[in-house]
């Protein structure tokens, strides 16, 4: 009892919090929540002078105020943040902001700054506690720039994302001792010079992405964090060669024109380095090391320094014992040097997809022990070697992605130390899968006994027909066989093994058939996705209609019609797609179909693509012409009728038997009837 009383005392603290708006807070045309005020795109052209004076938060965002006048905001005290952005503003006064001594955040992106931005530099100037200013899209110069931060000794965040700036040098970033995060991206950048962020000794993330940077040398932003230098046209990234300690974390050099690998600080605490979309690759095997240095010329003023770089060899120097993910896709590998992931000792994502490499050798020196994700997609690989020393290589792989490369094997021993790995994808590889006499050999694939293994894809591996006991000691729960025509010519033997666990299930063209093997998946108990398509089944395998599958593929088979029973049992209700079309359906035997779209419940997901076969003709079986139902009633009748005339000399056989019978035993039958009636009939 006391609990109730508590719980509806509970409920009723919540609605009296729930009514907490007063009615006092209404506005005829801003939202106001609390100590913040919505006016978002209502035409305003000046600020609303009726908002409550305790307003902490204002936004005016898409309005048309061209001008924010002088002393608009003077009844907003304790005003923290104002955005204005999309306004058109062109100005804002010099006294537009005195009395706001508590402003923090002010964003005006996407607006016309620059047309007067003297002025409005003026009025920033009032600004002591600015934190956070978002100028972008306003057109801006790099002077104008420098003009209107000049005095913002406080700010701590600044966008200047999406501007006219071209370059950047130690006059631009003076006085601005707190500013951690700069957003330089989408501007015009081509050049930086040395020193450019001198005056901002405590940036953090600096992002430079979409400019036109053609390379960064001598980086020494020691304190930096992020720098996302994406979507420019680096060739080179060399940093200083010092022992300096760098702070650096993040490090995104995607989308570029990267000809080496770069060259990072020697001392680091770099965690996640990007280099997808680039042209590295490594030279080793072209020039002998005397060639592979490169030299830079310097021309600060009158004087020319001249720094010697070793191109990729330096990069076996930077320490990389915190890099956790490295994207090394879409370049132009050949090959890796020895020892390339000697030291990184924390590695846990690596792709690699997209390159050019042939043959992958993992030493013993590098274990790769915390490598979880490893993508080697879509290279040229005929050969992966990993010598496995005393201590255990790729220990906590889970996903191992080898799609679209040249393998025909792997090494025979590979998953006999990833106690962890889940997903292997070995599509578009010619690869073998190894018989009990096989096995031990690097010319095939050994799947057998590696029991963690739960996802397993080996689509388009113009696979042999598969062996019965290939998946013994495994509980594959998805299972990709598809485009494989010969695989499973002998029917659905080779699954046994894992019929119980497979949840999801595609044997698209397989080669299985109907006709030539029973088809029982009945043993498929855990199956929810089940995809026959492109096979040559000529009738529904009856063993699904207990299966408890959400999505079922029939596709381009021979099936000319579904039983009218499927439906009713188990199948029916836990279907919720099914695929059927091309297939020969008989017009004419249609109730099945009738059937299932009443039914509601499952979503055919090809609907208007279903046709069915009347003499030879295909028609869309969602709205079929009534001649064809006409047709279809006219053969149905001409049946009926056939049966007749079949049916005609027994009837008459019949007649005349119990005619001859009835003529002979006529006398005692008519006594029979007689005698009833007399004795019933109450006369
Ligand atoms: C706005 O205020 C500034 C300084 O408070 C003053 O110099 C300027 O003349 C004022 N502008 C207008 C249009 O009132
Ligand atoms: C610039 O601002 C000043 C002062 O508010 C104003 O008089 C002038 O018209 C503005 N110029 C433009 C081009 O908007
Ligand atoms: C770098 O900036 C681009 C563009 O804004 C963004 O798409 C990307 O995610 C950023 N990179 C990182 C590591 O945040
Ligand atoms: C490069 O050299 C290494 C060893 O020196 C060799 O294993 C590899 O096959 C070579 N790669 C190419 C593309 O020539
Ligand atoms: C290696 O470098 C030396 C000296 O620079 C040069 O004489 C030699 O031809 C080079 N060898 C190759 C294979 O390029
Ligand atoms: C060249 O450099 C020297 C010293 O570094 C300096 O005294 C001189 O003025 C410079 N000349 C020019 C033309 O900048
Ligand atoms: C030239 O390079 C040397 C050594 O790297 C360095 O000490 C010196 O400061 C550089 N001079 C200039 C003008 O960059
Ligand atoms: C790399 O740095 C880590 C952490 O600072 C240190 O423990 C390790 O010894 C360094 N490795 C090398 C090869 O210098
Ligand atoms: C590897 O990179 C490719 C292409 O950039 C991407 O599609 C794939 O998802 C990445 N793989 C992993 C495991 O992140
Ligand atoms: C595996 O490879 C196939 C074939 O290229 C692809 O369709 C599928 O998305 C891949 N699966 C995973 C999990 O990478
Ligand atoms: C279509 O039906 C006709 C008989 O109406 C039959 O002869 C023909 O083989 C069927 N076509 C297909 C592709 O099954
Ligand atoms: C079906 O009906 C149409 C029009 O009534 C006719 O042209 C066609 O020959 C008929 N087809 C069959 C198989 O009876």
């Amino acid at each position: 009892m006391a609990l109730v009383a508590l719980s509806i005392s509970l409920c009723i603290a919540i609605l009296d919090t729930g009514c907490g708006t007063k009615p006092s807070d209404f506005h005829s045309l801003c939202k106001l929540e609390e100590k913040t005020v919505h006016c978002n795109g209502k035409r305003l052209i000046s600020i609303p002078q009726d908002l409550p004076a305790g307003t902490e938060k204002l936004f005016l965002d898409g309005n048309l105020m061209q001008t924010l006048k002088n002393a608009t905001l003077e009844q907003y005290q304790v005003l923290q943040s104002l955005s204005l952005c999309k306004n058109g503003l062109e100005t804002i006064e010099p006294g537009a902001f005195l009395g706001s001594t508590s402003l923090t955040v002010l964003l005006v992106a996407d607006n016309d700054l620059s047309t007067n931005y003297s002025v409005t530099a003026t009025a920033l100037w009032t600004l002591l506690v600015l934190q956070k200013l978002d100028l972008s899209g306003n057109q801006l110069t790099e002077a104008m720039m420098s003009t209107l931060i000049e005095h913002l000794s406080s700010l701590e965040s600044l966008s200047m994302a999406r501007n006219a700036i071209m370059r950047l040098d130690d006059s631009h970033f003076k006085n601005l001792p707190k500013l951690q995060h700069l957003d330089l991206q989408q501007n015009y950048i081509f050049e930086i010079e040395t020193g450019a962020f001198e005056g901002v000794s405590g940036l953090q993330t600096l992002n430079l992405a979409y400019n036109y940077i053609p390379c960064i040398v001598e980086f020494d932003l020691t304190q930096l964090q992020i720098l996302n230098v994406s979507h420019n046209h680096i060739e080179w990234f060399l940093a200083v060669e010092n022992d300096a300690v760098f702070e650096l974390e993040t490090l995104d050099l995607s989308h570029n024109q990267l000809l080496f690998f770069p060259l990072l600080p020697r001392v680091n605490k770099l965690q996640t380095l990007l280099l997808t979309h680039n042209k590295m690759n490594f030279y080793g095997n072209f020039s002998n090391h005397s060639e592979s240095s490169v030299q830079l010329l310097f021309l600060d003023g009158n004087v020319t320094n001249i720094t010697t770089h070793e191109l990729w060899e330096e990069m076996s120097h930077s320490n990389l014992s915190f890099l956790t993910f490295l994207d090394m896709s879409w370049n132009q590998l050949w090959y890796l040097p020895d020892s390339f992931f000697e030291g990184m000792v924390s590695l846990a994502h690596l792709n690699m997809s997209h390159n050019c490499l042939t043959t992958l050798c993992i030493h013993e020196k590098e274990l790769l022990k915390t490598l979880v994700d490893l993508d080697l997609s879509y290279n040229q690989l005929l050969d992966i070697q990993v010598n496995f020393g005393p201590e255990v290589s790729l220990l906590s792989l889970q996903r191992f992605n080898l799609n679209n490369n040249r393998l025909h094997g792997l090494p025979a021993k590979i998953f006999t130390h990833t106690k962890n790995i889940a997903t292997i994808n070995l599509s578009k590889n010619p690869i073998e899968i190894c018989t009990p006499h096989g096995a031990g050999s690097s010319s095939c694939v050994d799947i057998s006994n590696v029991a963690s293994i739960r996802n397993l894809f080996l689509a388009g591996c113009d696979l042999h027909e598969l062996g019965n006991d290939i998946f013994q000691g495994t509980s594959l729960a998805y299972l990709d066989l598809s485009n494989n025509p010969r695989a499973l010519l002998n029917g659905l033997g080779p699954l046994e093994d894992v019929a119980q666990s497979l949840q999801v299930l595609s044997v698209r063209d397989t080669g299985l058939s109907a006709a030539r093997t029973e088809m029982d998946f009945s043993a498929f108990q855990m199956l929810v996705e089940l995809d026959l398509s492109e096979n040559s089944l000529t009738s529904f395998p009856e063993s699904l209609i207990d299966l408890k599958l959400h999505t079922l593929d029939l596709r381009r088979n021979h099936l000319h019609s579904l039983p009218q029973h499927a439906m009713q049992k188990q199948l029916g209700k836990s279907l919720h797609t099914i695929y059927l079309s091309q297939n020969p359906y008989d017009c004419c035997k249609l109730r099945w179909w009738d059937t299932l779209c009443n039914l509601g419940t499952v979503h055919i997901a090809d609907m208007s693509q279903v046709t069915c076969n009347h003499s030879s003709r295909f028609i869309n079986a969602a709205n079929l012409p009534e001649y064809v139902l006409q047709n279809c009633s006219w053969l149905a009748p001409d049946m009926t009728l056939l049966y007749l005339v079949l049916a005609f000399p027994t009837c008459l056989a019949l007649l005349v038997a119990s005619a001859i019978i009835f003529l002979t035993f006529r006398q005692p039958i008519l006594q029979m009837v007689k005698s009833r009636y007399r004795t019933s009939s109450p006369y």
